[in-house]
């Protein structure tokens, strides 16, 4: 059977284990509000996004340097190799670094370094600069400014972080800039935020994937655009369980949106916090959800067809 082999969905900084949380902290002197590995362990559970948002923030104090983030970024490879990933598009949001004082060229290094190196585990990836939509607009273009100076090796932005408190058009400068510089643009949207967000970010933002989406099938009109014009939907089941957009995996609208003709892809998102990588949340949707070789081999074909590659990359992950 064909299995998902692409992952389009995955923040680097969501891949931070407990465990190298605390083993960070100690390298870099990083004093942590948490008593041990239980403790932290004990903040893992969620009310919505903002609730996990406030904690994923808070543990990346203790990513300091270059090497840190080369570190969690072979360490999120290693373990996508293992899940049977064998393309691999991450996000990295710069500007959660940037605002702790750390250079955007020692986190980019970091995680370019590590990247480069992702044939040696049987993969090739890609970097997208996920843009955070609690800051303004002008902050993600003056993000995009600078990482283009530096000639950061990017696949593309995106964009993240709470849907709830900005317009979309703020970031069109950016997402322009991006685009007349050759870069690929998607955006998180109709996670938390409703089925106008995913409008935006097609007509506005000019997105040619959408992150999550999931909130889309509210809205039959734009389910019937996202299948015509074959707009891939990046897909997170276990995020969706943990940040409560659904209340039970057998909830979940994913079987709705394959039947609905969507291109729907299956996602990590924040793995370390989600309870499980790409592997898991393919295990766990196939058996709740019941779906069959057919609809797991149509999973792993929009992977394929939604990967920004160039054709011979497309023909040997098909
Ligand atoms: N940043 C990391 N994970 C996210 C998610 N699920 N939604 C929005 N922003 C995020
Ligand atoms: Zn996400």
């Amino acid at each position: 059977m064909q299995m998902p082999a692409v992952e389009l969905h995955v923040h680097l900084e969501g891949t931070l284990e407990p465990e190298m949380i605390l083993a960070l902290a100690e390298r870099n002197r990083v004093e942590l509000p948490y008593a041990d590995l239980d403790d932290l362990r004990s903040r893992y559970s969620f009310v919505d996004l903002q609730s996990f948002l406030d904690l994923y923030y808070a543990n990346m104090a203790v990513l300091r340097t270059a090497e840190d983030f080369h570190d969690l970024t072979t360490a999120y490879l290693l373990r996508a190799r293992d899940a049977g990933v064998r393309h691999a598009e991450v996000f990295l949001d710069v500007q959660a670094h940037t605002g702790r004082g750390i250079p955007a060229a020692e986190v980019v290094d970091g995680v370019t370094s590590a990247l480069a190196r992702s044939g040696e585990h049987g993969l090739t990836s890609g970097l997208i600069v996920t843009f955070l939509r609690h800051l303004p607009g002008a902050d993600a273009l003056a993000t995009l400014r600078e990482l283009l100076a530096l000639d950061a090796p990017l696949l593309g932005v995106g964009l993240c972080s709470t849907e709830l408190t900005s317009h979309a058009s703020e970031f069109a400068p950016a997402f322009d800039l991006a685009r007349a510089s050759g870069l690929h643009v998607v955006a998180h949207a109709g996670e938390e935020g409703p089925p106008q967000n995913v409008v935006d970010a097609l007509d506005i933002l000019h997105v040619e994937r959408v992150d999550h989406g999931v909130r889309a099938m509210e809205d039959p009109a734009l389910v019937a655009r996202l299948a015509r014009d074959r707009v891939p939907l990046t897909v997170c089941p276990l995020s969706n369980v943990r940040l409560r957009v659904v209340d039970t995996l057998a909830d979940h609208p994913l079987r709705a949106m394959l039947d609905a003709g969507l291109v729907v892809t299956v996602n990590s998102d924040d793995p370390a916090y989600f309870g499980g990588y790409l592997d898991e949340n393919l295990r766990q949707v196939a058996q709740t959800l019941d779906l069959g070789p057919d609809e797991l081999h149509t999973l792993a074909r929009n992977g394929v067809e939604a990967a920004f590659v160039d054709d011979a990359r497309r023909a040997e992950l098909g």
